[in-house]
């Protein structure tokens, strides 16, 4: 199995070029099924998520050429309705957009239940309930859900209960081709939102307040294909600005980003004493003082994301003090600290609070990535910790971050991606010992 190898504590300087954002790419892609015609995506992050997508759109009839690693052609014309391959549905989230992507331009649509990280309850009752108000009968079973608009769909006014990106955009999808006009109130505000309005706009949707609480959306009769470049992954940009604050001496310029995205993640860094500079399209992040500890609360956009969570958490491990962390969007995203915890941090969790007292430095351990946002948060902790790491199950980094350990060795870490077999003796350890929940044995 594929492992990272981290040799800790190297002094890191130099550039990071960020790719595109993964939440936004597998948005656009599917959103794709919209439009019949070419469409040329450009600045897609080759990573595990969009190659799943594609292999989706592919398997449901898209003919698709990759032009170079981040950039494709794709036509969605000939797709067939209600084909969507079950195996690779349920390897990830955002494969609930050929839910409302297909009912927007069929009238019908199918998909296995998505699967995703496993950091809480995931529901997709939200997005439900915005297709039964545009006039669709849901049908869920246990590993699938299938939509049906009998009659079309109408635009509709439509609240949210509770904010949910991933119902915004799937409401957005199915409302772009609905007869009349269509409002989302309480909408998210991620940038990924936007991005994916932008898109839909550029093939000649009438979509309007992205980016704000209130979306509104007229009908149009059809979608053309266009170029469409993805934004910068803001989070992608976060995890190394993190890197930039991990040791003093340490000086990362994170390029290819766009700075307002960054401002909360930006702003909790100058008031833990970290020196934070923006540019046009760049940030700087270096640290000549001590970390001072701090409150954080995730919350939806533009608050401080949960996708950040285990990120920050690493830096606060590592404060003069006491920290909190309050996550206010995930009920299960803190698994990631007892792997902190086996490197020396000192942290406690109860309910969705965790309550950090700093610690003079982490050690190398043997660690597992619990999902994507942890994974690479254990490497970026991995990276300040004395002595080697070993971090296994990093198929979760995969899915979202490309090559990060090329980004992170061409700025002066230590990291390597191994194929070791399960059984590795790399701390030496027993027959008995236990490691992340599994017993070793020979
Ligand atoms: N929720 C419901 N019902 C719903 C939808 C959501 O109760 O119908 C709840 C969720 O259980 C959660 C909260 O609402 O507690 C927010 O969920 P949201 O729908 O906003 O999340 P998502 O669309 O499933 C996206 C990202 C996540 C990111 C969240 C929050 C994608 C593919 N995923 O998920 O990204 O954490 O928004 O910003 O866009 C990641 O990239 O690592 C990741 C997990």
């Amino acid at each position: 199995m594929e492992k990272i190898i981290v040799s800790g504590g190297n002094i890191l300087k130099g550039e990071i070029d960020i790719s595109g954002m993964k939440n936004s790419a597998v948005g656009v892609l599917f959103s794709t099924i919209l439009v019949e015609g070419k469409c040329v995506i450009e600045n897609l992050p080759p990573i595990n998520d969009v190659f799943t997508s594609v292999k989706i759109l592919e398997a449901m009839g898209a003919v698709v050429s990759w032009l170079s690693k981040s950039c494709i052609e794709i036509d969605t014309t000939n797709i067939i309705p209600c084909s969507s391959p079950d195996d690779y549905a349920a390897k990830m989230r955002a494969s609930y957009y050929v839910l409302g992507a297909e009912l927007g331009r069929f009238g019908r649509s199918y998909s296995a239940r998505p699967g995703g990280c496993d950091i809480g309850v995931r529901l997709i009752d939200r997005h439900i309930k915005g297709f039964e108000a545009l006039g669709a009968v849901v049908n869920e079973e246990a590993a699938s859900i299938k939509v049906v608009a009998p009659v079309g769909l109408s635009g509709t006014h439509i609240y949210m209960d509770d904010i949910s990106v991933g119902a915004t955009i799937n409401i957005m999808l199915a409302a772009v081709k609905a007869k009349g006009n269509t409002s989302i109130d309480n909408a998210a505000r991620e940038p990924h939102v936007v991005d994916v309005a932008n898109f839909l706009n550029a093939c000649g949707a009438e979509i309007s307040g992205a980016g704000t609480d209130i979306i509104r959306i007229k009908g149009v009769e059809k979608l053309t294909g266009v170029t469409y470049a993805i934004v910068p992954d803001m989070i992608e940009a976060g995890t190394y600005m993190i890197a930039g604050a991990l040791n003093v001496g340490n000086k990362i310029k994170v390029t290819n980003v766009i700075p307002k995205h960054l401002e909360s993640i930006s702003a909790k860094l100058i008031e833990m004493g970290v020196n934070v500079e923006e540019g046009d399209d760049y940030v700087t992040v270096s640290r000549i003082g001590p970390l001072k500890p701090t409150q954080v609360k995730t919350l939806p956009y533009p608050s401080f994301p949960t996708d950040m969570n285990a990120q920050i958490c690493i830096l606060l491990s590592l404060a003069e003090g006491t920290s909190r962390i309050v996550e206010g969007v995930w009920d299960g995203r803190f698994k990631y600290t007892e792997e902190l915890i086996r490197m020396g941090a000192d942290i406690k969790v109860n309910g969705r609070t965790a309550v950090i007292n700093g610690v003079p430095k982490l050690s190398g351990s043997r660690i597992r990535a619990c999902d994507l946002r942890a994974g690479a948060a254990l490497v970026l902790a991995a990276l300040a910790a004395d002595g080697i790491s070993e971090i296994d199950e990093i198929y979760h980094i995969k899915r979202g971050y490309d090559r990060m350990d090329e980004k992170l060795c061409a700025v002066g870490a230590d990291v390597k991606v191994v194929d070791m077999p399960d059984i590795y003796d790399l701390h030496n350890l027993s027959d008995s010992d236990n490691f992340c929940g599994r017993q070793f044995t020979n």
